[in-house]
């Protein structure tokens, strides 16, 4: 019944604000205020100290040739569309006060076609794009240009929905295949050679460059020079299924001999283990449905269905960095894959043919492997 009481109150309000009353435009004024200054709010939001720790895949700290060159024609095409802006607001602004209709103003000049005028507004429109197109053009060369001859090559795969990563050791002789986190090396130019054998993703690690899409039966490519060390983060650009969202990446940048050591690691076989409740676990990966998709050099695993485990404890994250790489999640990760995430071919503790009172022992030896 509250409505049918507040009903005349409303209405006094409404005719009130019809005979625009100083009530309104205060209220008027007021929410002119807050409309102005939320762009300022977004803006001190998204530009503080912590920029990179709440945005850490923001496009606005570049750290490659690739995304500086990005960032730069960003910016100035922003300015340049910032000033344009200014200027048109200003004289459309002006003309309309200047020009407004008066009750006895005589009626204005009639022009009918005026050559200067049209010569003006087509010429200063085409320099204004043409100072866009030439740094645009620069940029497109720039960022599609092939690798040099001391390229570091790796062979990006993209999986529903992971990433495999496979670099080439020993001059070639041997291959390196890692999963979720790719190493580079500061200083050295990278070309990555996108691939995908089943849908399309798109490779997107926002620090270093732009979005470049995996596509089945055709090699894309992507060259950038990483220039600080980090680690940063990525993820796939192209939806690919339910789990699209959770197909995520971290590139680690580091030093020449940081990756050069890394990479040695990397080739080398799976630790043996020592300790009694590893050698359980390893018994029990071994012998479990786990062989038939994953691979962990140095045992009879050779599947490549799943990522290759080898040095497996060494990553930071697991399954497509959603979560850190810990026992309390890699246990999650065991008992029930895919509710972790959704429509993995990683299957539940049932189908894997694993017990809960094994999950500890198997935890123990994926974690050994450093
Ligand atoms: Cu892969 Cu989206």
């Amino acid at each position: 019944m509250k409505s049918t009481e507040s009903l005349p109150a409303r209405r006094m309000e409404t005719l009130a604000a019809a005979a625009g009353s100083p009530g309104r435009t205060a209220r008027a004024r007021r929410w002119l205020g807050a409309l102005g200054a939320l762009p300022v709010l977004l803006f001190l939001a998204a530009c503080g100290p912590d920029h990179l720790k709440h945005y850490p895949q923001t496009t606005f700290a570049p750290t490659t040739d690739y995304a500086l060159e990005q960032d730069w024609l960003f910016r100035y095409v922003l300015i340049m569309g910032v000033v344009v802006g200014i200027i048109v607001f200003v004289a459309v602004g002006y003309i309309l006060f200047k020009f407004r209709h008066r009750p006895d103003g005589a009626e204005p000049a009639q022009t009918h076609g005026n050559t200067t005028l049209e010569l003006a507004w087509t010429l200063i429109p085409a320099v204004i794009l043409a100072f866009i197109a030439v740094p645009t053009v620069r940029a497109i060369f720039i960022t599609q240009a092939p690798a040099s001859a001391s390229a570091l090559h790796v062979t990006v795969m993209g999986k529903q929905w992971w990433w495999q990563f496979k670099y080439a050791v020993n001059g070639g002789r041997d291959t390196v295949t890692t999963a979720n986190e790719i190493h580079v090396p500061v200083g050295q130019q990278v070309e990555l050679t996108l691939k995908s054998d089943n849908v399309l993703h798109s490779f997107w690690v926002p620090q270093m460059g732009g979005k470049r899409d995996l596509i089945p039966n055709r090699d894309n490519k992507l060259v950038f020079t990483p220039k600080e060390p980090g680690v940063y983060y990525g993820q796939c650009a192209e939806f690919c299924g339910d789990s699209h969202a959770l197909m995520r990446m971290r590139l680690i940048a580091e030093t020449p001999a940081d990756f050069q050591r890394w990479l040695n690691n990397e080739a080398s076989p799976a630790a043996e283990p020592t300790d009694s409740a590893v050698m359980l676990g390893k018994q029990l990966v071994t012998s479990k449905p786990c062989v038939g998709c994953h691979t962990i050099k140095g045992t009879v695993m050779a599947g490549v269905t799943g990522p290759n485990l080898t040095h497996f404890a060494r990553r930071r994250t697991l399954a497509a960095g959603i979560m850190d790489n810990n026992a309390t999640n890699l246990g999650r990760w065991l008992r029930n894959a895919p509710h972790v995430k959704p429509g993995s071919k990683m299957p539940d503790m049932p189908t894997l043919n694993l017990k809960e009172e094994e999950v500890p022992y198997v935890v123990a030896y994926l974690q050994s492997l450093q």
